[in-house]
């Protein structure tokens, strides 16, 4: 095993008995430490290379509120990435002010846009036509607009979200007729908003993403006399999900991209400010799926049965995604390989593939890490199965921050 941070977690059999015999298992448990210690990190490094920045925690990647409010104590002026009314209303229970907040939807409606705006975010709007839209209706006083510079990058083709085959954003030679539509409307303030791809290690690629969309700002600010209040970067920031992936050097990133942004802009007040919306960096690997073995089947490969299908955890069938997997206490050697799946009735219901893996049996308590972000939120309830409950670890206590769903309430909105 190797130094995952939450490894001293996954070691102590004796917690998490005692958590799944209270609370039962497939449960999300989440360490407050390294959410708040994920979060420091993250404003440490930009407060040593930037003048002016923000961070907008991405409530996509868990919209848990309990989560989000450690965060707040953590860093008081953090915003959030919202891309629905339902991210909104997150935001508003863990007491961030939406006016901190950026709103990047996709083909968004104008009942959705409306409500962004009453509350107070800031609107980074998709395309040129969603202006179009929200002009019918009523404008805000500023506005931003997503680029898409015909590249990005991420682990996976299908969340790579810049470039030819992406839906989002406006491409890099049209975006500046979305922003004089918008001056001769009369909006006079101005953000720019790039998301070009989630869980990047690589650090070199992030200055070259900050120069391409510099290279807009620059040719938009010339030839509108626009003065941007932010440039965004969006998220993407990665983590290791596999013991062979080394970590993001931060130092590295931020201050490659601060030589980038102020070789373009002075290092004062009347610079843009450098936004950035992180998701899985600041709550990927604080959190992991605790689960149990169910059964055991010798077929024509070797499966490990567990309580925690891709109606837990998505990642693996929708991306083949790998997640790293302990046993519980202690981890021994490998006995052969297995596959990992749950109890849907779908054959892509895996959680790992030819594992390499232990000896493991019925009971045994099974940690599927790096679950934090983008696990309970995109959980779902197929074959009819409740959501499973999320646990928070402070030092040497655990409580209950969402309850296991029942099928009660999966069937609460039902007219029978
Ligand atoms: N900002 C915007 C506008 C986004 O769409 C996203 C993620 C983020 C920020 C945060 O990106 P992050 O820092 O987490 O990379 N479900 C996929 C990830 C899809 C990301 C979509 N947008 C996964 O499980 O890997």
């Amino acid at each position: 095993m190797n130094n995952h941070p939450l490894l001293h977690i996954v070691q102590n059999i004796k917690k998490l008995t005692e958590i799944a015999d209270n609370y039962d298992t497939p449960c999300y448990i989440y360490s407050s430490e390294r959410v708040q210690s994920n979060a420091m990190r993250l404003n440490d490094v930009l407060k040593k290379y930037f003048h002016k920045y923000h961070i907008c925690y991405a409530i996509k990647a868990n919209s848990n509120p309990h989560l989000m409010k450690i965060m707040k104590k953590t860093l008081p002026l953090i915003g959030g990435d919202c891309s629905s009314p339902g991210e909104i209303y997150a935001v508003k229970k863990a007491e961030i002010d939406p006016a901190n907040c950026i709103y990047t939807g996709n083909y968004e409606s104008i009942t959705d846009l409306s409500l962004a705006i009453e509350e107070g975010c800031y609107l980074n709007l998709d395309d040129e036509t969603s202006f179009d839209r929200l002009a019918q209706e009523n404008l805000p006083t500023r506005i931003s607009f997503r680029l898409n510079p015909g590249f990005g990058k991420g682990t996976f083709s299908q969340i790579t979200t810049a470039g030819e085959n992406a839906k989002f954003g406006i491409p890099a030679e049209k975006i500046i007729g979305a922003y004089r539509k918008a001056q001769n409307a009369g909006i006079q303030n101005f953000g720019i908003q790039c998301m070009a791809g989630s869980g990047v290690l690589t650090e070199s690629y992030f200055p070259k993403l900050l120069t391409a969309i510099l290279k807009t700002t620059n040719k938009i600010e010339e030839e509108l006399k626009i003065q941007f209040d932010f440039i965004s970067m969006g998220g993407g920031l990665g983590i290791p999900y596999s013991d062979d992936e080394k970590e993001l050097n931060l130092d590295t990133v931020f201050f490659e991209l601060s030589k980038v942004f102020y070789n373009q802009y002075k290092k004062n007040d009347s610079a843009p400010a450098l936004w950035i919306e992180p998701g899985k960096y600041l709550i990927g690997d604080a959190g992991f799926i605790l689960s149990k073995v169910i059964g055991l089947k010798d077929s024509y490969k070797n499966f490990i049965g567990l309580d925690a299908g891709m109606e837990t955890l998505m990642r693996p069938a929708l991306y083949g995604a790998t997640h790293r997997i302990y046993k519980v206490g202690f981890h021994g050697d490998p006995i052969g390989t297995f596959d990992f799946t749950g109890p849907i009735c779908e054959n892509t219901d895996r959680i790992a593939v030819n594992r390499a893996f232990p000896a493991a049996k019925e009971g045994d308590l099974i940690a599927v890490m790096d679950t934090g972000a983008y696990g309970f939120a995109m959980s779902h309830n197929f074959n009819t199965r409740p959501r499973a409950a999320e646990i928070l670890l402070e030092e040497t206590s655990h409580r209950l921050i969402r309850r296991r769903e029942t099928i009660e309430d999966i069937f609460s909105n039902c007219h029978v």
